[in-house]
This record gives C-alpha cells, sequence and structure tokens, in this order.
C-alpha cells in the first residue's frame, strides 16, 4: 500500500496547545496520534521529565508513531481504540494522574488520500472503511449482508440522509445482481439513487460517511472515552475534543454540559448548584478554525474544539 501524501495538517493546532495548558513535567494522552502534528507540539512544550502516551487503532498511524518514539524518550504509542482508554491508564498506573487528554477524532488525510484504505468515494479502491484494517468487518463485507433495514437506518441517522431508504433499497438491488466491492461501485450506485443535488456536495458524501462511522463504531467508542478519559483526569487536568461533525459534536456538548452540571436532581431539590458535584468546568465556548487557518486547510472548515477541566 503506498502512502503517497502521508501529510496530515494538525486542526486547531495552536488552540488546542493552549486548551491543553501544557505543565512541562505533566503527563499527556493523544488518543488519536494521526500523524503526530499535534502530539509533536505538546512534546515540545514538556521538559525531559514530561511524557506523552499517544494511542491510534491504525497500523500506518503505528508505524508513523513509533518512529517518533524511537527518537524521542518521552514518547510512547500503543495500537488500541481509545474506547479502551482506562486499560491503556491503569496498566501504566496513571489513572486520576494524567494532566491533559486530547481526541481529535475522524479521519485522518492519508486515511482519505490512500484509496486503498476504501474511505473515499473521490479514489476508487476495495470498500473497507476500516480505522484498523486487521479488525472487525470491512463496509464491503458488512453491505454484503446487512439488512436493508438496517441500512437504511445507519444511512439515514450516522449520515442525517434523507434519501437513506432509497439508496439501502439499491444497495440491496445491485448486491442480488453483483457484490459492491469497490468505492465507486458504491459512489455511483448512490448518486444514481439520489433525486436531488446538495450544492458543493457529491451525493454520496453522507452515505460514506455513516457507513464509516458504523463501521468503526465511532459514536460508541467517543461516547466511553470521555467518561473514562474524565476518570484518567488528574484534578485540574484539561480533556480536549476536536470533532468534525455535528453527530460527534452534539455528544460531546451535552457531555460536557451534563458533566459540569452535575447531579441529576429535581430541580425543586433543596440544595444549591455548588452541591450537586459537577465533575468538570467548561473552558471557554466552542473554537473554531481561523480565516487564517481555512485557506492554508479547508479541511478545518467542520472542527470543533470543546475543552473542560476535571474538578473532581
Ligand atoms: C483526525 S486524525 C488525528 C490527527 C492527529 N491529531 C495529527 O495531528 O496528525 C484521527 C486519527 O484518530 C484515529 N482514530 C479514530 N478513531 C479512533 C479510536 N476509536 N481509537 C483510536 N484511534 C482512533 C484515526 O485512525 C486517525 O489516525
Amino acid at each position: 500500500m503506498t502512502d503517497t501524501t502521508s501529510e496530515h495538517l494538525p486542526v486547531l493546532l495552536d488552540e488546542t496547545v493552549a486548551a491543553l495548558s501544557v505543565k512541562p513535567d505533566g503527563i499527556y494522552i493523544d488518543g488519536t496520534f494521526g500523524r503526530g502534528g499535534h502530539a509533536r507540539a505538546v512534546l515540545a512544550q514538556l521538559s525531559d521529565n514530561g511524557c506523552l502516551l499517544g494511542l491510534d487503532k491504525d497500523p500506518a498511524a503505528i508505524k508513523a508513531a513509533q518512529s517518533l518514539a524511537s527518537q524521542d524518550s518521552r514518547f510512547s504509542i500503543e495500537q488500541c481504540s481509545f474506547a479502551d482508554l482506562t486499560t491503556a491508564v491503569s496498566s501504566r498506573l496513571w489513572q486520576g494522574q494524567v494532566d491533559g487528554i486530547l481526541l481529535d477524532i475522524g479521519v485522518s488525510s492519508p486515511q482519505l488520500d490512500v484509496a486503498e484504505r476504501g474511505f473515499s468515494f473521490q479514489k476508487d479502491g476495495p470498500l473497507d472503511m476500516r480505522m484498523d484494517p486487521d479488525s472487525g468487518i470491512s463496509a464491503a463485507e458488512w453491505l454484503a449482508t446487512a439488512d436493508m433495514d438496517d441500512i437504511a437506518t445507519v444511512i439515514k441517522t450516522l449520515g442525517e440522509e434523507r434519501y437513506g431508504k432509497r439508496i439501502a433499497r439499491a444497495i440491496v438491488e445491485t448486491r442480488e445482481q453483483s457484490p459492491i466491492l469497490t468505492t465507486r461501485q458504491l459512489a455511483v450506485l448512490v448518486d444514481k439513487a439520489s433525486p436531488s443535488r446538495e450544492r458543493n456536495k457529491h451525493p454520496a458524501t453522507r452515505t460514506f460517511q455513516a457507513i464509516r462511522i458504523h463501521i468503526n463504531n465511532e459514536l460508541e467508542d467517543l461516547k466511553v472515552a470521555l467518561d473514562q478519559a474524565l476518570d484518567a483526569l488528574a484534578i485540574g487536568g484539561r480533556l480536549v475534543v476536536i470533532s468534525f461533525h455535528s453527530l460527534e459534536d452534539r455528544i460531546v456538548k451535552r457531555f460536557f454540559r451534563d458533566e459540569a452540571k452535575g447531579d441529576d436532581l429535581p430541580p425543586d431539590f433543596p440544595i444549591r448548584a455548588d452541591q450537586l458535584n459537577p465533575r468538570v468546568k467548561i473552558i471557554g465556548k466552542a473554537i473554531k478554525a481561523s480565516e487564517q487557518e481555512l485557506a492554508v486547510n479547508p479541511r478545518a472548515r467542520s472542527a470543533v474544539l470543546r475543552v473542560v477541566e476535571k474538578l473532581a
């Protein structure tokens, strides 16, 4: 597999480092190493006593991280989902001691750019879409066997695609003739099944997003990771999350809001707001990319960064 572009421009880089409020001697976790843009910026703030653990599901990201780990003893890497954060943290005896955790969720540019990964409707390749191609089932395998109603639900809910039912029907009719094995086959099929077009958006955009999120269990992993991240943090530690679409951002926003509110008691319960045991304090407002950043990295357009600090 050729990784022709292996470039990934980290989004909201300065904002992320500022949000983590890096302590030189601190313990940090980058739960989505990718190509290490954010990780390198955090390492640049750490002293010789600080350390950073990177996680990623993707073997190509792990390879890039191993090269960094061989040059910098403050950095280590583990191939796992960020939904297994507790295991990674406990095995290092770091529970409750981590000073900052970053989750820059979604896909990396190399994942989209390498046709063989099967993430992109713009490049023809095997319909895979797994962040870790050695685990779980590929998009092609799922589409070959899934129930039409399940496919429709995934496309409608995870892609926010109003033609989910039509597209699911077209998938099932097509697979009865011949298997859907490539990204181009799926993109053409979705295009034909979509009765109308959105401006500046390929008709398969939403369907590809939906199938990718489903295949990688992205929203469930995010929910699990947010909770585990708060357990891992030291008091005063920061959790920084960058999300790329509304479904992810909604999960992050609600989780932060609920944890900042504290115990869920009836509104007339005789207790003051400060006695509700909030787990976190929300730091600032959601941050979006500046015009200057968008000029060099249009992919940052949908990025939203949110930050909380652990209180208890
Ligand atoms: C947007 S990229 C991160 C880019 C990175 N911040 C950088 O500067 O290069 C997202 C990365 O998270 C990884 N990823 C997505 N979901 C994951 C999960 N549940 N567990 C671990 N890694 C995940 C992807 O494989 C991808 O490499």
